[in-house]
């Protein structure tokens, strides 16, 4: 394979003159996501900064049957962006501009490797909103926000990546460009294109372009973090929340570890008493002060029901960010802290508590030790296994029975294997759990419509 690339470099070169890397230094860099300690290499890194660029090397692929592994901020926890069978990675850093927000329509177009949180700000800057916001959003690229789907704390009031997009300017793996829907806010025009894309994990081609929606910003929100004695119970008052007619704008939850491990990760003072168990983080907004109060004032009944212990209400913006950075940095803080896998399982929202119930009772029964946080407002926990000093056969072969169990778990409550996060690499061996053989079969089918030839991001979602 190896000599093969070499062979190709010299047509790479008249596409792209400066923007290919072949060093030991660049490979690595583009081996590897943010999930576990895995790394596989590319040959060579490409980097691209027009579509019609995208185009020409996606075409000479497919002729040449090389595999391209498109590559974004490589933040991923699945391992969607590893290159498993080396060929390019395809960055899309260098296609960083923010083309258009339009202030009449609300909508903006970017191109791929736009910053989440650089987007943010700057529709923030006129008073608009985009809501989803992954942890991650301070180094995560739209685009691979799209490809994952990404969600964040935002989802619980105003969704998920997908509820935002509303066109896709894409590159087929033979290098045709295509628009996968219309900038219209209704659209029941032929299938739906977009939302195939959405969460497609760069397997049936490349976005090149992106159209979202925004909102107008809403102007106030209030923080509070929610200690419990009992996490158990911390989870039971998720969804009474609801049922009191709260629909807050954040409700995140982080058992003791996840706390303490993050603590002692980042640089910020919360007092946590000894009996604690697990925190909500729960955030209201809107653009009435008094509404939010009297909202807060509802959520604390509740809370107060479930054994809430002394809650602490933000009480500057510089005491939200804390609070924020403490909840946003947690997977970093577990990553620090050891190898450890992680489960992205989702379920109905009221279903939580025995989600995590039996993800302990799991946990026991298969000798591995977990740390739970996640949008649990969502019904999306983030299962945390952490190796310590389990051996690395026990590691590799009795723990993808208990993560088998989990996954089991979660369809047996209604959920599925993955809220936010994707299949990627490292989930797929898990898909049969949650989809029937003809479920499977339609999907692969999809897939060798877009990609007859498997160039496109190969051994990811399928085999
Ligand atoms: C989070 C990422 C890991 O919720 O999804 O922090
Ligand atoms: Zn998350």
């Amino acid at each position: 394979m190896m000599n093969r690339i070499i062979e190709h470099i010299d047509y790479f070169k008249t596409v792209l003159p400066k923007a290919i890397f072949i060093d030991e230094e660049n490979l690595l860099k583009y081996g590897h996501d943010e999930t576990e300690d895995l790394s596989f290499l590319p040959q060579i890194v490409l980097k691209p900064e027009s579509t019609e660029q995208v185009s020409v090397i996606m075409k000479y692929c497919n002729e040449n049957s090389i595999p391209v592994t498109p590559s974004g901020a490589r933040t991923g926890l699945s391992g969607g962006a590893l290159p498993i069978n080396g060929g390019v990675a395809l960055s899309t850093e260098r296609m960083d501009k923010i083309i258009d927000i339009d202030e009449n329509n609300l909508q903006a177009t970017v191109e791929p490797g736009v910053i989440n949180q650089v987007f943010q700000e700057e529709v923030k800057s006129k008073g608009l909103f985009y809501p989803p916001d992954p942890s991650s959003w301070g180094s995560s690229f739209l685009g691979g926000n799209v490809s994952t789907n990404a969600g964040g704390p935002k989802a619980v009031k105003y969704g998920v990546t997908k509820d935002y997009i509303l066109n896709l300017e894409v590159v087929l793996p033979n290098g045709e460009i295509i628009w996968t829907g219309a900038n219209v806010l209704k659209n029941s025009t032929g299938y739906n294109l977009t939302q195939l894309f959405v969460g497609s994990e760069g397997t049936l081609g490349i976005v090149t372009k992106i159209v979202v929606r925004l909102i107008s910003l809403p102007r106030v929100n209030k923080l509070m973090l929610v200690p419990f004695n009992d996490a158990q119970k911390a989870c039971e008052a998720v969804a009474e929340i609801f049922k009191a007619g709260i629909t807050p704008s954040a409700l995140e939850f982080m058992e003791r570890d996840a706390i303490d491990w993050t603590l002692k990760y980042v640089d910020i003072k919360v007092e946590v008493t000894p009996e604690t168990e697990a925190h909500l983080l729960i955030e209201v907004d809107g653009n009435n002060d008094e509404i939010l109060f009297s909202d807060c004032e509802k959520i604390m009944e509740v809370v107060e029901q479930f054994g809430a212990g002394e809650i602490l209400f933000a009480d500057s913006e510089a005491q939200k960010e804390d609070l924020w950075k403490l909840r946003r940095r947690v997977a970093e803080a577990v990553k620090a802290n050891s190898i450890y896998k992680e489960e992205d399982t989702v379920v109905p929202r009221f279903e939580m508590p025995k989600l995590l119930k039996g993800v302990k009772e799991i946990g026991e029964r298969f000798g591995f030790k977990s740390v739970c946080y996640g949008h649990v407002g969502d019904g999306n926990l983030h299962v945390n296994i952490i190796k310590g000093d389990m051996d690395d056969k026990v590691w590799n072969e009795t723990l993808p029975l208990g993560i088998r169990e989990v996954f089991k778990l979660c369809k047996s409550l209604g959920g599925t294997i993955s809220g936010e996060h994707g299949i990627g690499l490292v989930q797929k061996d898990y898909l049969d759990i949650v989809f029937s053989r003809t479920e499977i079969e339609l999907q692969k089918q999809i897939k060798k419509v877009f990609d007859p030839n498997g160039i496109m991001n190969p051994g990811k979602i399928w085999n």
